[in-house]
């Protein structure tokens, strides 16, 4: 307790003296109570109701000095220190509490609440769980550890949390406006356009992008009850002065809807883009996708037009909105079986995320990928010996020399039938080379286009197609999340026979 000095006895009972001389209804509580804490406690909690936090803080203190077995006296003081920013202290005076009285509820709250605001995110979830374990009612525990879950990004539990308190205190504006986000999150617009009408009709007047979220919400709850063009036309109208470019909402939605599972909204809004533009082929083969017709790969015009237009903002969509973190794990797993690569192939490298992972695995580190903007990307990052704008399995056949180490993280995902791509990389690979790649897992034993245009496979597909590897490692994985829900997938790495 270093950092909180309590008064010496003699000074708080001359100030009780003082005190009982100068406020008669101080000196009736002390004599009601035969003491005088629980007297300077009322007065302290004036004092703090009164935004006297200082005042309020010393009163505690000499209470304390008083009656320093007393948890609800720490926690009070440890409520004023934290309102009045002495966040130590504060951190300080509730553990205290809590090492007196371990079963308290409001001071397992108050923990949660003092390290949320120091970030210490560990302990705040750990003290709001305590809080609701000792009393399932206390929604601002539930409602504060929905803000945290969601601020981790896990999505699904921190609705659970925030709709638990929203039931608890249906008039707490902050709750429906958080639910109105993670309904967005996971594409239930129907609860997201509730949420974000209560939480205005509470307390909060909408910010501009949350209004634009409310109206894309109502626009795509309307395409998914089958009224795709209504919506459409009657969007400007909902959205007013925030409105955003039609065009962009038609996109936002086609992809939103085919990722959620509405594929008949999705499929008419995919109709009515490809009609605008009918050589586009991003929109081509993604209403293919949605339509469910099989290929063997995603075409190369797709891929080029889809990462060239999205690799300026791959890296920060990826790594922070969705979680991908594939490159470093895989990386990892490789370094577990061996490193000192001579040649290295990343391929399908994007914007070069694994360079940094891999750089020290071996000596000579090339790229390879069709999209001339991602490969811009991973020049600047750096960390390549070359960077080779080629097709991959066109680049694995034509390869001069063999690698020892080929590298492929969420880019088999735009290949169907792994046979060829399996072929030309053990074609490619010295005997004992090693291939790690990362697969989405496809429920059942085949390949799936999904209607998201990537395609999932199943193990059992990427063994018969992988006759010439041993598969030395399978690790079971979230790639990424989609819909604001974690994707399965595999992690792998082989060995050239
Ligand atoms: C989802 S990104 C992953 C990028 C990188 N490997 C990473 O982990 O950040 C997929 C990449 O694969 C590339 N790609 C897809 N199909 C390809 C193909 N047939 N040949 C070469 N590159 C391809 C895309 O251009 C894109 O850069």
């Amino acid at each position: 307790m270093t950092n909180i000095h309590l008064p010496d006895i003699g000074v708080t009972m001359a100030l009780v003296a003082s005190l009982q001389a100068s406020l008669p209804d101080f000196g009736r509580i002390v004599e009601r109570f035969g003491h005088p804490a629980p007297a300077l406690r009322k007065l302290g909690l004036m004092h703090w109701e009164n935004g006297r936090f200082d005042t309020a803080a010393r009163t505690f203190e000499a209470a304390l000095s008083l009656a320093p077995e007393d948890p609800n006296l720490w926690r009070d003081l440890a409520s004023v220190y934290s309102a009045s920013d002495r966040d130590e202290q504060a951190l300080t005076a509730i553990r205290t509490s809590l090492d007196l009285d371990r079963n308290s509820a409001p001071s397992w709250q108050a923990l949660a609440s003092i390290a949320d605001r120091l970030d210490a995110a560990e302990t705040a979830e750990e003290a709001y769980r305590c809080t609701i374990a000792l009393d399932p009612k206390a929604s601002a525990a539930h409602l504060g550890l929905g803000l945290l879950l969601f601020r981790k990004k896990h999505y699904q539990e921190a609705l659970d949390a925030v709709r638990a308190s929203v039931e608890l205190d249906p008039v707490n504006g902050l709750a429906h406006f958080a639910l109105g986000h993670l309904s967005f999150i996971v594409c239930d617009f129907a609860a997201c356009a509730r949420a974000f009408d209560e939480a205005a009709r509470l307390t909060l007047e909408l910010d501009p992008p949350t209004r634009q979220k409310r109206a894309r919400a109502l626009t795509f709850q309307a395409m998914i009850e089958g009224r795709v063009r209504e919506a459409l036309r009657d969007y400007a109208a909902i959205a007013g002065e925030d409105r955003e470019d039609l065009d962009i909402i038609a996109r936002d939605a086609f992809s939103v809807l085919s990722a959620s599972g509405h594929l008949e909204a999705a499929a008419e809004i995919g109709r009515m883009r490809l009609a605008e533009q009918p050589d586009d082929p991003v929109r081509r083969y993604l209403l293919d996708a949605v339509l469910g017709r099989s290929m063997k790969a995603a075409p190369t015009d797709y891929i080029e037009h889809t990462f060239d237009q999205f690799a300026p903002q791959f890296d920060s969509r990826l790594v922070e909105t969705l979680q991908y973190n594939a490159p470093r794990e895989m990386a990892k797993l490789v370094a577990g079986h061996r490193s000192g690569f001579a040649r290295m192939l990343d391929l399908g490298c994007g914007t070069g995320l694994a360079a940094a992972d891999l750089q020290p695995l071996g000596d000579h580190l090339i790229g390879v990928d069709l999209s001339s903007g991602m490969l811009a990307q991973a020049q600047k990052r750096g960390g390549y010996g070359e960077l080779v704008k080629a097709e991959a399995v066109a680049y694995l056949e034509a390869a001069q020399h063999r690698f020892d180490l080929v590298f492929a993280a969420d880019s088999l995902i735009y290949f169907g039938d792994l046979a060829p791509l399996m072929r030309a990389a053990a074609g490619a690979l010295v005997p004992g080379g090693l291939f790690a790649l990362s697969i989405e897992l496809a429920a059942g034993d085949g390949v799936i286009l999904q209607p998201s245009g990537r395609f999932a496979h199943s193990l059992a597909h990427l063994e018969a197609a992988a006759s010439d590897f041993t598969i030395l490692e399978t690790v079971e994985s979230t790639i990424r999340l989609e819909a604001g829900r974690p994707v399965p997938g595999l992690y792998i790495v082989m060995a050239r026979r």
